[in-house]
């Protein structure tokens, strides 16, 4: 089997800051339960103008560049979002468009804050089998259009932001890539985070009433989503150390799904590699499917991630929906 190496990694999220005191203007919150309860301190809302693909082409053409290829080079692209353009086509046909490509495949995922793991997981099942040489795997999220900015949405609305990132993943011979993914869902827990509208169960889809009643915003158990993350997070890490003959200490880096920086500290403490943990949802909120390549982009800047280092993934979201991977950089 062929291993997959990261060629490239590109990020871009929009210009626009909102922080936690814009919030405060537009709904009852403040800073200081912002900060306390999630460790958000600011995150990226689109202008008017700017569209999810736009900051997908953004990233991809940043990966790109990292990779020192070309888009037409790329034998697939696969796309991760939960904030799609369309209900259908998905949006990977538009980002194909937007980078003057026609006969690409395109791959849409829906899985959430664990999209890119997800994606990760599709990739490598199709390089290993010879199927492509280099695919392109973008995450990307354009949230602050649909979210409730009342003080009814308060508790989901303070927590997303806007990005993209993108990753290029080529076939390798070399003794580094990707070393091992495994991926997980319970749909029992389906409607504990999720968007019901427009909906196929619905007659035309959504009705003027259910937009009346907000019935079309993000819906979140705040309180059950967070158990579940600090659980299923570590034992994912922990199932693919173990069945790689690793521990997660033998991590340098892990990179988790940015979603509460309070589940971050925790996944780090159960793992005991508390400052291994790299995080940036101070900046940008949750980018659900952008999060990791965005934060593998962050980390590689700083210098928190290096050639050479074993990085660990985890994701945890909507779905439920979860994973963990091993990364040899
Ligand atoms: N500002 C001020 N007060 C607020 C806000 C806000 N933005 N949001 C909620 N509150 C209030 C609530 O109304 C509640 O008030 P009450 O006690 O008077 O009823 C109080 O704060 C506590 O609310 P909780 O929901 O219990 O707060 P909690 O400590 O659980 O934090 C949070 C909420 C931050 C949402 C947390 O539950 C969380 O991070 N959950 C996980 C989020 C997550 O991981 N999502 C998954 C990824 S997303 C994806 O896959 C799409």
């Amino acid at each position: 089997m062929r291993r997959m190496k990261f060629t490239g990694v590109g990020a871009y999220v929009p210009e626009r800051v909102v922080t936690n005191h814009d919030l405060e203007k537009m709904m009852d919150t403040s800073d200081e339960w912002i900060q306390q309860r999630t460790g958000i301190v600011e995150r990226r809302w689109v202008e008017p103008g700017l569209e999810n693909s736009d900051m997908a082409a953004k990233a991809t053409l940043a990966a790109c560049q990292d990779a020192g290829c070309d888009v037409k080079d790329i034998d697939l692209i696969i796309y991760a979002t939960l904030s799609p353009e369309y209900l259908f086509p998905g949006t990977g046909v538009v980002l194909e468009k937007k980078l003057g490509l026609t006969r690409t495949p395109v791959l849409d995922i829906r899985n959430q804050c664990s999209g890119f793991l997800y994606g990760l997981a599709v990739a490598n099942g199709m390089i290993a089998s010879g199927m492509y040489q280099r695919i392109l795997l973008v995450g990307s999220e354009l949230h602050s259009r649909g979210l409730n900015k009342s003080t009814a949405g308060r508790d989901v609305t303070v927590i997303f932001g806007d990005g993209a990132g993108a990753t290029v993943l080529e076939a390798t011979d070399e003794d580094k890539g990707l070393i091992d993914i495994l991926i997980h869902a319970d749909g029992r827990y389906a409607e504990d985070l999720t968007c019901l509208l427009p909906s196929a169960r619905v007659e035309g889809f959504i009705t003027p009433e259910q937009v009346a009643r907000g019935e079309h915003y993000p819906h979140m158990a705040g309180n059950k989503v967070f158990k579940h993350a600090i659980v299923k997070m570590p034992e994912a890490i922990q199932e693919v150390c173990k069945r790689n003959h690793l521990t997660p200490r033998d991590l340098d880096v892990l990179i988790p799904h940015q979603a509460n920086l309070r589940i971050n500290e925790i996944v780090g403490r159960a793992l005991e590699i508390e400052p291994k943990v790299f995080n940036n949802i101070q900046k940008y909120g949750n980018t659900t499917a952008a999060s990791i390549p965005l934060a593998m982009r962050d980390a590689l800047d700083q210098g928190f991630l290096k050639p050479g280092h074993l990085l660990g993934l985890t994701a945890f979201g909507s779905g439920f929906t979860w994973g963990a991977a091993l990364v040899r950089m």
